[in-house]
């Protein structure tokens, strides 16, 4: 499950990769976006579209990965020095606790100012790879369990980073 799917860059990327994806959005006109551009990659037919509030929704709908990016609160997130859980609105704690609670994956979707002392809330071996351009990193993840990235190699990982990257891309990512 995408929970918070915007315009569907990372929901039409797991599509892409062969999955079966359910996209939450409570913006009806991003929702509509979503679903133009996922038809436009030919993966429409892969992603169930809800429009409701995802912390309504989470308890209806099945599924064995959460991939969760929730509202930073604009370009205002970086003037925070330690941006925490409380500044997402809303706050996703409650989401990721009973995904990881009852053995969903998560991927989480964290700004670079996100405090380390707030990853505490999250399991110990947490892992947290960074998503950076040539010259600054642009976003964190934290994936829960651990991805063990040496099995996979860097190659299928840099794939992986893409399926997660939050930038709308014309170059999606090729992932067979
Ligand atoms: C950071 S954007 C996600 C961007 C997305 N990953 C993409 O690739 O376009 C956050 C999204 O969360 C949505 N949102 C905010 N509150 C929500 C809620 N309670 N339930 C579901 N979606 C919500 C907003 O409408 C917005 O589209």
């Amino acid at each position: 499950m995408d929970a918070f799917c915007g315009i569907g860059g990372s929901a039409i990327a797991f599509a892409r990769c062969g999955k079966r994806v359910i996209a939450v959005d409570i913006d009806r006109d991003r929702l509509s976006m979503a679903k133009h551009n996922a038809e436009i990659y030919g993966v429409s037919k892969r992603i169930e579209f809800i429009h409701d509030d995802v912390i309504e929704a989470y308890p209806k709908l099945s599924f064995d990965a959460l991939h969760i990016d929730p509202p930073w609160g604009g370009p205002e997130y970086f003037k925070k020095a330690r941006f925490g859980w409380q500044d997402f609105s809303p706050n996703p704690l409650p989401l990721i606790r009973k995904a990881i609670s009852s053995g969903v994956a998560v991927a989480i979707g964290l700004p670079v100012n996100f405090s380390e002392d707030e990853l505490r809330e999250l399991p110990p071996d947490t892992i947290v790879r960074e998503s950076r351009d040539a010259t600054r990193v642009l976003f964190r993840t934290a994936y829960y369990p651990p991805v063990d990235w040496a099995r996979l190699g860097e190659a299928k990982f840099r794939r992986l980073r893409l399926a997660l990257s939050r930038n709308f891309s014309t170059t999606a990512p090729a992932c067979q």
